[in-house]
């Protein structure tokens, strides 16, 4: 997508696309200006009808879904939700995310990823990128391992259905499946609550304030949407960017202290979530264009972390960066609650690789994922040998 952003950039920084109806926001100070003015840019996407998918309008839901799903109520997350609602709900959970609680799990994370690459074979987003974030996740969650297989499919098909195009169907019959499976799950940790996320988010606060069940079901729906398929992606991102620096990936494995750079790097230089998707509240201007009210736009943070009115020698891949000035992990109130956790992950998976296959390479074609705003591959075939 990056000759695509240079040319919206430097031609037409704010686009309108009469395909999706989406007005697409390129340059880095007007990325940032919309996430940071969440009164004038909603997220709570209900508002805009999102009955079709914007990332592709061919697909539309079967109307006798569509008339199925009209009738639940409807399904404010974090994510999707503004001030007043949003500040409370992240009051509520940002204590299950802090850094010092994160940091405690990195031996468990390093026990997880030493056995996956144990078991490395031929791919590795098969056989470590994707396993690792869903394995950590649903261990924070306390939910047991033999309904891992079905979490990892809930999250993949309503991401799928959501971001690439896949099924509709498919992602509201795992959407149901998932409320239900998280329904009795948070049910049962009320009675016993144990030392997970979801027993530290059913016990009340100090000031007596409690999550409602529907919110607890949504966050934990969040918490499996928003971290699997992102953190898998860093991974492969950054493990293409280190493939085609063999250099930097020599002196990875005798140098972990470089990782948390190369992580930044990657989140910068291709990142997993390219766009965020916001609606106007009310007629705004954005650098020289005026957008009307309800309109959808697509804020490309992809394209905001290589807009050279910003960076120095953008498309170069550089550890010498200024710390935390990339908009990967987004900005504003909405900016990402699990980022120690993806940082944690992603550093530990490539210490383990760099010190334990100094020879990785690539082996084949990886295949990319369809969508205009996951970046990220569904196969990376790898060989642990030197090739001759
Ligand atoms: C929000 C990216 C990993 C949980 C966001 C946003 C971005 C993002 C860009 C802002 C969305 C917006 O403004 O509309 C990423 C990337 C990740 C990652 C690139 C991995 C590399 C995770 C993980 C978790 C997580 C591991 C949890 C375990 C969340 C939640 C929000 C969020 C709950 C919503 C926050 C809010 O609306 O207040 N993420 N994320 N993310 N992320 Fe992440």
């Amino acid at each position: 997508p990056y000759p695509v952003y240079a040319w919206l950039r430097d031609v037409e920084p704010v686009h309108y696309s009469a395909a999706n109806d989406l007005w697409l926001v390129s340059r880095y100070d007007d990325v940032l200006a919309v996430l940071r003015d969440a009164p004038g840019f909603s997220s709570d996407l209900g508002k805009a009808g999102l009955d079709d998918n914007p990332f592709n309008p061919a697909i539309r839901i079967p109307r006798r879904l569509a008339r199925l799903l009209d009738r639940l109520p409807p399904v404010r997350t974090l994510l999707t939700s503004d001030p007043p609602h949003h500040t409370q709900l992240r009051r509520k959970v940002a204590k299950a995310f802090t850094p010092r609680r994160i940091a405690a799990l990195e031996p468990r994370i390093r026990e997880i990823t030493e056995r996956l690459v144990d078991d490395l074979d031929d791919d590795l987003v098969r056989d470590v990128a994707s396993p690792l974030p869903t394995i950590v996740i649903a261990e924070l969650m306390g939910i047991p391992a033999d309904r891992r297989d079905d979490f990892k499919r809930w999250s993949d098909e309503l991401v799928n259905g959501l971001l690439t195009g896949g099924s509709r169907i498919r992602m509201a019959r795992s959407a149901l499946a998932v409320s239900w499976f998280f329904a009795r799950t948070v049910r049962s940790r009320r009675h016993r609550p144990g030392g997970d996320v979801i027993s530290l988010l059913v016990t009340r606060d100090q000031d007596g304030d409690a999550l409602t069940l529907a919110e607890l079901v949504n966050f934990c729906i969040l918490l499996l949407v928003a971290g699997n398929e992102t953190t898998t992606n860093l991974v492969s991102n950054a493990m293409l960017a280190l493939f085609d620096r063999p250099d930097l990936w020599r002196r990875l494995g005798t140098d972990p202290d470089l990782a948390p750079a190369v992580v930044e790097e990657t989140l910068r230089y291709d990142g997993p979530a390219q766009g965020l998707l916001r609606v106007t509240t009310a007629e705004v201007r954005i650098g020289d264009v005026t957008v009307p009210e309800g309109a959808r736009v697509l804020p490309l943070t992809g394209s905001a972390n290589r807009d050279p009115r910003h960076w120095a020698d953008p498309d170069a891949f550089r550890l010498d960066r200024p710390a935390g000035d990339h908009i990967a992990f987004g900005s504003g109130i909405h900016y990402c609650i699990g980022t120690a956790l993806a940082r944690l992950e992603t550093r530990i998976v490539l210490e383990t690789l760099a010190r334990r296959h100094p020879h990785l390479g690539p082996a084949g074609v990886p295949e990319r994922i369809q969508s205009p705003v996951l970046r990220g591959l569904r196969t990376l075939p790898v060989t642990i040998r030197p090739t001759v």
